[in-house]
């Protein structure tokens, strides 16, 4: 099959432009003028790669799946069973992502947190368990992302409730409300069914210290951070990634348990392994190494003894 070459961003666009003939506003730089038109044939080859994307993974599936069936029929492998999956288990607490810091990100940050978000809406629909998921304040640069770049996909989307405006405590009742905050005093040991738990949809690379605990204390909304001291140590700072911090509310529901969540969320080069296990590592390596040597002395007793008796 012939490989068609798919240009998989605007980046790849060699520059067909001439900024030698070309009108350039004026104020404007050659290398911004080229970047621009750039990014106005990217959009307008978008769909048309996007198209021929979808067909190319089409037809490699198709041949994929034919290439399987002959080799069922041939009964060179066997044909697979199917997997039971078991339907999702409802937990009843809401988990509200605020994107109503969407002015404090730059545009790489935008892009990075819609991907966030993405994977927030898959591992909420993965499984095993789902909570109620809301997007609030979804109004900005971050919903026209959505919109059109993301092709409006999130219009599509089930069991998630998706607000323009900022949330709204029920009665003013806040009781059940917990806005997660690294820079929060209160540490969560537990989470609790009842709760709303508001988590800030923003990446800032720690530049908005105190900003959703700012947020949180002016709306009267009680604050809670993550015990991340207490069950692991973790390499670097403490500030979690919003989808991150997602899921592993999710996985705390699942096991009831903070460093099993930890375990299964955070990738293992974050995590500095606990204190204890640590030590026992070390205790066990000193030991190993006492052993060697009395084997090496050992060794060389033995062979002593064997040079004066010859
Ligand atoms: C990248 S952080 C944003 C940091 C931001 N400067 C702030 O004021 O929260 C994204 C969100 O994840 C949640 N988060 C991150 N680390 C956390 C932690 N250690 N404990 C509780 N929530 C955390 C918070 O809701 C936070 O707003």
């Amino acid at each position: 099959m012939s490989e068609e070459v798919i240009t998989p961003s605007p980046k790849c666009f060699s520059a067909p432009f001439n900024s030698k003939t070309a009108e350039i506003p004026e104020g404007m730089s050659k290398s911004e003028w080229k970047r621009q038109q750039k990014a106005k044939l990217f959009e307008e080859q978008k769909k048309e790669w996007t198209q021929k994307k979808k067909e190319k993974h089409k037809k490699l599936k198709a041949e994929r799946k034919r290439q399987q069936e002959e080799l069922i029929a041939s009964g060179a492998i066997e044909a697979p069973v199917a997997v039971y999956k078991p339907p999702l288990k409802k937990v009843n607490a809401q988990v509200i992502i605020d994107c109503a810091f969407d002015d404090l990100m730059t545009d790489k940050e935008r892009i990075s947190l819609g991907s966030q978000i993405l994977r927030v809406y898959s591992d909420n629909k993965r499984g095993p368990l789902t909570v109620n998921m809301m997007l609030s304040s979804f109004n900005k640069k971050l919903a026209h992302r959505f919109n059109t770049n993301m092709q409006g996909q999130h219009l599509q989307w089930k069991n998630v409730k998706i607000l323009e405006d900022d949330y709204q405590i029920p009665g003013n009742d806040n009781a059940n409300w917990v806005y997660l905050s690294s820079d929060s005093s209160n540490v969560l040991n537990e989470l609790d069914e009842n709760m709303t738990y508001v988590i800030g949809g923003i990446v800032d690379k720690g530049r908005y210290k105190n900003l959703c605990k700012d947020k949180a204390d002016a709306q009267n909304i009680k604050t809670g951070r993550l015990p991340i001291e207490k069950y692991i140590q973790l390499a670097g700072r403490k500030v979690l990634t919003t989808n991150h911090v997602f899921e592993l509310l999710l996985k705390w529901f699942e096991f009831k348990d903070w460093k099993a969540a930890f375990d299964a969320v955070l990738p293992q080069r974050k995590i500095i392994k606990h204190k204890d296990e640590e030590e026992e590592e070390e205790e066990a390596k000193e030991e190993e190494a006492i052993k060697e040597k009395e084997e090496e002395e050992e060794e060389e007793e033995e062979e002593e003894k064997i040079i004066t008796e010859s």
